[in-house]
């Protein structure tokens, strides 16, 4: 930290230099106790530090773009990676609950586009930015799991990666080199997400057969492929080799380079980071005591919000009970199917019933809706959740909800997720702080959460080099070509 100090005084005195001014920049009162409190937490500023990250222009990430963008993944040829994670919205979707397969209109994404039966998958698409920054877990329940938990290796550490191949506690040998290329392997297995209904049925019990062979036919679909199916000329170029299609076009090298352009979407380049550089002004005032009130704990005044978004990614990686709203068709959990019990549903733990990763808060500005299942549309309604969750269940207007997702025992399952904050509560598990903050106090924390934005995220001519342009070959010419109601 004396680091940072030392670059702050270098910084200000240049400044006083450059603008001939007599009197230095002094530092508010409010830098010197934020300072204090980023010592104390042991911040860096920098999340992607030390890491080994790709970049956007490397030959398998620009493969993967073409593969993340193509809907030939898809068991009906109508569903992309794309279609949830587009960079335009900020690496996901921009509605509560994904639509992947059969929506009314394919290539329309974010809000405006439904499903004939309302959206069939149970949560909220997490943003793909930065997903090389997760070391623990993937999936809002972490069904993708590190063995290892290595900081800093993303899974790469030689402990091996389970999924949900495998019974739990048990590495999947499949899984590939990292925590992003194992996850890629998943989407295309979903039936509402990518596979669809119909395809691949009649092929034997069990989901480590049927993901095999669905991995298969996705292969040959992608190597015989629609009448401009020309792929193996860009397998060839990305993993620099002359080898037949049968050794290149494999499933394991389709996720690997769809993780690949994953882990190239590295968007850290924050005003909080360029305040740990030195430059004092990149927060504004709100934004200054907003992060005081993120960082101190109850008893000095504060929210607590780093007990649990914690480092420089502000998640510690672990599972947590908020009873954030119910909604939708829920994920195969309580007496009607209809409930999701998160992390429970992985670790058959009573304790773990309605506990969901802690997301990460870099660029959460542009991913909205928030929660598990996008049940609040704003930062200011999450942020308030965590501030009174009885408070907020119950004026949480379930009847105003788009009328195509389900809530059929919403108002229940809200209820029995609220009883478990409760219980747990009382059993000393850490938990969110039941606090009076004043709008202005709410307001400042906002002010916090946006400054945790790089501006690339919001500037769609910085975003392009993650979205396939004319000059990127369409191999089968089944390229999602996105179409938008509304952008954000
Ligand atoms: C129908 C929408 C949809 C499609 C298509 C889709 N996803 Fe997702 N994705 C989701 C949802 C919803 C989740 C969260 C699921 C959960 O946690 O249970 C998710 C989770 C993820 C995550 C985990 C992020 C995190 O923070 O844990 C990654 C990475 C990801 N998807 C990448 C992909 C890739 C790669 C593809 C294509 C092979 C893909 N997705 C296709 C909706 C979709
Ligand atoms: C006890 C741990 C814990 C504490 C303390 C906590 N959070 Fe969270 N936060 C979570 C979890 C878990 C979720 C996800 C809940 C879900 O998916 O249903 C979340 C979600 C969020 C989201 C939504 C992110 C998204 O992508 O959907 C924001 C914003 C957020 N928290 C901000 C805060 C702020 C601000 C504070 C302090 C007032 C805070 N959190 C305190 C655990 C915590």
């Amino acid at each position: 930290m004396r680091r940072i100090a030392l670059r702050l005084t270098l910084f200000v005195v240049g400044l006083a230099l450059l603008t001939g001014c007599a009197t230095p920049v002094v530092e508010s009162g409010l830098d010197a106790r934020l300072r204090d409190l980023i010592e104390t937490a042991g911040l860096t500023g920098d999340p992607a530090r030390g890491r080994d990250l790709p970049e956007i222009s490397d030959p398998v990430p620009q493969l993967g773009m073409q593969l993340f963008f193509t809907m030939a993944l898809s068991g009906k040829q109508d569903a992309a990676c794309v279609s949830c994670h587009h960079p335009y919205l900020g690496g996901g979707d921009a509605i509560p609950l994904s639509i992947g397969v059969d929506a009314d209109q394919p290539e329309l994404l974010g809000p405006g586009r439904t499903h004939p039966e309302g959206p069939l998958v149970p949560r909220n698409a997490p943003t793909t930015f930065n997903a090389g920054l997760w070391d623990r877990f993937l999936f809002h329940d972490g069904r993708v799991e590190s063995l290892g938990k290595t900081p800093g290796a993303n899974g790469a550490d030689g402990y091996g990666i389970r999924t949900p191949d495998r019974p739990w506690g048990y590495p999947d040998v499949l899984a590939g080199p990292n925590l992003v290329v194992a996850q890629a392997r998943f989407p295309v297995t979903s039936e509402e997400e990518m596979r669809g209904f119909d395809f691949g049925n009649g092929h034997g019990n069990g989901n480590e057969v049927r993901n095999a062979l669905t991995r298969e036919l996705l292969a040959e679909i992608i190597a015989a492929g629609a009448p401009s199916a020309n792929w193996l000329p860009e397998f060839q170029r990305a993993f620099a080799s002359e080898a037949d299609a049968a050794t290149l076009i494999t499933f394991e090298n389709i996720a690997y380079a769809i993780g690949e352009y994953e882990r190239s979407q590295v968007f850290v380049e924050t005003p909080w980071k360029a305040y740990f550089e030195g430059d004092v002004d990149a927060l504004g005032e709100a934004a200054k005591r907003g992060a005081l009130l993120f960082f101190q704990t109850p008893a000095e005044g504060g929210a607590n919000c780093a007990s649990c978004h914690s480092g420089d990614f502000f998640t510690d990686e672990q599972f947590h009970v908020l009873a954030v709203p119910q909604i939708g068709v829920g994920k195969d959990s309580g007496l009607y199917g209809d409930d999701d019990w998160g992390r429970a549903l992985e670790t058959h733990r009573d304790d773990d019933r309605y506990a969901f990763r802690t997301p990460t808060l870099l660029n959460v500005e542009v991913t909205a809706p928030y929660g598990h299942d996008g049940a609040y549309a704003t930062l200011e309604a999450i942020v308030r959740h965590h501030l009174n969750p009885e408070a907020a269940v119950a004026a949480y207007a379930f009847d105003q909800l788009d009328p195509s997702i389900r809530v059929t025992n919403a108002v229940e399952n809200t209820q029995r997720a609220l009883g478990q904050w409760r219980r747990l509560r009382d059993l000393g598990y850490p938990t969110v702080t039941v606090l009076a903050l004043d709008d202005g106090q709410v307001a400042d924390l906002v002010a916090f959460l946006e400054a945790l934005t790089d501006p690339c995220v919001k500037d769609r001519a910085c975003l392009d080099a993650w979205v396939p342009g004319d000059g990127l070959a369409d191999p089968d010419g089944r390229r999602l070509n996105a179409t938008f109601s509304v952008l954000p």
